[in-house]
């Protein structure tokens, strides 16, 4: 039955009355292992020198092989974000300045950034609308002979297109990155989404599944691709010479160490993760089936072989269909008490840094430099399907902002349906 009450917007009563309980995976395990750390006073254990702890301490060591264990790969590596995980794992597939990494513009800036910071130039191509992930055939028509890698991103919990992707890269000699921060648990036909690139790794970030309150893995089954990331994690250069590690390229190092508290927390985190992806998988399934039905609108669909992580519960519309433009209905979901819902997400060749060229110092550095081999386009009109959801179509729910129960889902429910049945009144006024 739709609910046919007046609408919040309009004056009615809303829908929802109350805030959703916000999300906190931190229970009294992360809690009593964080504390155990603290009271060791060794925060951490890492030292920039070749030395038997240039791979951190006991709890990084742990931390690292429980992942390894977990998501079947030969090296898992810690980092103190998932922005240096990405920046490290493009410094060790060996990019020179001007080399360019094919990206999606639907993920969050890092995921091209990381590329910037070795001067490598990222060139946006188009994804699929079903799964807003790299679309493989935009892919291959933006492969140029300067291309060096890709950036599969597995954007709101669903793994992109790994078997096509990785099979232009097998045709055209380039390395994959996968970028699966929002998708950890998330499978593909079989193998957790992440593991099927050379390098692929996870966020840890406060917002995700699970967290650390900031942290990122790295996986990979390439013994001399982890070695280089481990490398890069601690001062490389300061550690080539002791070693007797000949290759120097890009052996220019960083800080993005993880500490000992959040390996801790991490690794009792590890352990709940299944149950936490089960439940957003739950959580989806009931929406899928509220939902169903309400004209214009298509819930997410998930592609035969893999399965959903949720991060996100990313949404179309279709504006024609409805009536009513995205504006309108964001703002009378939002007046009905919907939390956490957003229209566009992101369309990262419009932002600003690349439609000026301007990144390092002012005079557009690396775009205008020798080492850019040509002109790459960010103009608007290069990612059509990506640029189109963002204008119009796309409507997100943020799973992974709240810990929701089956009554929260069910008002959540309530409260689109009830909009459902008042597009018309809705429509009204709309000039
Ligand atoms: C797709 C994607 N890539 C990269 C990142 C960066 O991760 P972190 O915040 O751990 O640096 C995020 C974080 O939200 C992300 O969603």
């Amino acid at each position: 039955m739709l609910n046919k009450q007046k609408l919040a917007l309009l004056g009615g009563p809303k829908a929802i009355d109350r805030p959703f309980v916000r999300y906190n995976p931190i229970g009294a395990e992360e809690v009593q292992a964080a504390k155990a750390v603290v009271e060791s006073g060794v925060l951490s254990q890492f030292i920039g020198a070749w030395h038997d702890d240039f791979n951190g301490g006991p709890k990084v060591r742990e931390f690292e092989r429980a992942c390894e264990a977990y998501f079947g790969v030969r090296h898992a590596i810690t980092v103190n974000s998932w922005s240096s995980g990405l920046t490290a794992a493009i410094g060790a597939i060996g990019i020179e300045p001007g080399d360019e990494v094919i990206v999606s513009p639907w993920t969050m800036c890092a995921s091209a950034t990381a590329i910037l910071h070795w001067n490598a130039i990222p060139v946006f191509a188009d994804i699929e609308p079903d799964t807003f992930c790299l679309d493989p055939a935009a892919v291959e028509a933006s492969i140029t002979p300067y291309t060096k890698a890709i950036m599969a991103v597995d954007i709101f919990g669903h793994s992109a297109n790994m078997h096509a992707l990785m099979d232009i890269a097998a045709r055209h000699g380039l390395k994959v990155i996968s970028d699966t921060a929002q998708a950890p648990g998330a499978t593909y036909h079989g193998r957790y989404a992440g593991t099927l690139a050379h390098v692929g790794g996870y966020s840890l970030n406060y917002h995700k599944h699970i967290h650390t309150g900031e942290g990122g893995i790295l996986v990979t089954d390439d013994d001399v691709l982890a070695e280089r990331m481990r490398m890069i994690r601690n001062h490389a250069e300061a550690v080539v010479a002791d070693r007797g590690w000949d290759d120097l390229a890009n052996m220019i190092g960083y800080n993005f160490r993880l500490g000992e508290i959040e390996s801790a927390m991490g690794i009792e985190q590890l352990k709940k993760l299944a149950g936490f992806v089960g439940d957003r998988q739950r959580a989806a399934q009931r929406l899928d089936s509220g939902l169903a039905g309400l004209k214009g609108l298509r819930t997410p669909p998930v592609v035969d072989g893999c399965t959903h992580a949720y991060y996100v519960y990313a949404m179309t519309l279709d504006p024609a269909v409805l009536g009513v433009p995205r504006t309108r209905l964001l703002e009378a979901l939002a007046a009905e008490g919907v939390q956490g819902l957003s229209g566009a997400y992101q369309n990262l060749h419009l932002l600003p840094m690349y439609q000026k060229k301007m990144a390092y110092g002012s005079k557009g550095f690396p775009w205008t430099s020798d080492i850019c081999h040509r002109d790459v386009s960010y103009a608007k009109g290069i990612c059509p399907v990506a640029e189109e959801l963002n204008d119009s179509s796309y409507m997100g729910f943020a799973m992974c902002l709240h810990q929701l129960s089956d009554t929260e889902i069910d008002l959540l429910i309530e409260a689109f349906r009830k909009v459902w049945a008042n597009l018309s009144a809705l429509a009204e006024g709309v000039v």
